[in-house]
């Protein structure tokens, strides 16, 4: 090897596929997060918990570059992403499926779906839409009966379903999802499970915010725990699970 060829280092590990690093974020004068450290490797599913206000969204915000960390990083594969705006990072493969599904009420369900491909799409033939929109609702029979209908009058576990579908018609990298769970009937808490369960499977790369731990520890590899913005637990789901502050916390209905 010639002096000054590039080295490679055989024992250095591939960066993780989004890592937060000690992340402070700021709502003028609310400190939202404190030193928030946070990573999912590819394949994982890591769910965050904590109670209300515990900094859940934000953490999810600061991941999609939504908001700026004042201090800190987050990164992408290794790559800094302060530079980098949402909706380049949406066309780098980074989904999401906000808190309240944030669907367009007036659009029809397929329009919303197809959302998914807005930075993507004007490169998209129309029969490669068609292919795309069901590819994407493979999974939800009822979504694709409901293709015509205004996503407006849908039941709030059918909305569920049609967010998710936005997110898996990019194709994406990593879904990060926020409280999946929140305002649905137990049935569709158990729908909405099992298929998370399904791209799980699939080897899909999800983060999870939650308040509820039940069902997100069943799913997850690892987790943290947000109190008042500040990381005050982490580990595998497993530990979690057996952790008494935890199960006592999250695990019988009260929050921390
Ligand atoms: N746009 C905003 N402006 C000012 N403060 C905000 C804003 N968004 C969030 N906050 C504050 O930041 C803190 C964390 O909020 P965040 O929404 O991240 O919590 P959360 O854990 O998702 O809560 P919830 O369980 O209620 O969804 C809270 O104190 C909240 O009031
Ligand atoms: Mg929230």
């Amino acid at each position: 090897m010639s002096a000054g060829s590039p080295t490679v280092d055989l024992t250095k590990e591939a960066p993780m596929l989004l890592a937060l690093e000690r992340v402070d974020v700021f709502y003028g004068p609310v400190h939202a997060l404190h030193q928030v450290s946070a990573e999912v490797d590819r394949g994982e599913v890591v769910a965050v918990l904590g109670g209300n206000a515990s900094g859940k969204s934000t953490t999810i915000k600061t991941a999609l570059q939504l908001v700026k960390p004042t201090r800190g990083r987050v990164l992408l594969d290794g790559e800094d992403l302060a530079p980098v705006s949402t909706p380049e990072l949406v066309a780098r493969g980074v989904a999401s499926i906000p808190e309240s599904r944030r669907l367009f009420p007036e659009m029809t369900v397929a329009e919303n779906v197809l959302m998914g491909l807005y930075s993507q799409r004007r490169g998209l033939s129309r029969r490669e839409l068609t292919s795309r929109l069901e590819e994407a609702t493979t999974d939800f029979p009822r979504v694709r009966e409901r293709f015509p209908q205004l996503a407006g009058t849908l039941s709030g576990g059918e909305q569920q379903m049609v967010a998710m579908a936005r997110a898996l018609i990019q194709r994406p990298q990593i879904i990060l999802i926020d409280e999946p769970s929140m305002g649905l009937s137990p049935a569709y808490v158990d729908v909405v499970y099992d298929l998370l369960t399904r791209w799980k499977e699939r080897g899909t790369t999800m983060m999870i915010v939650e308040q509820s731990a039940h069902r997100s520890l069943q799913l997850a590899d690892r987790a943290y725990v947000l109190r008042n913005g500040e990381v005050v637990l982490a580990g595998t789901a497993a530990e979690l699970r057996s952790n008494d502050e935890v199960t006592s916390a999250y695990l019988g209905g009260g929050v921390m």
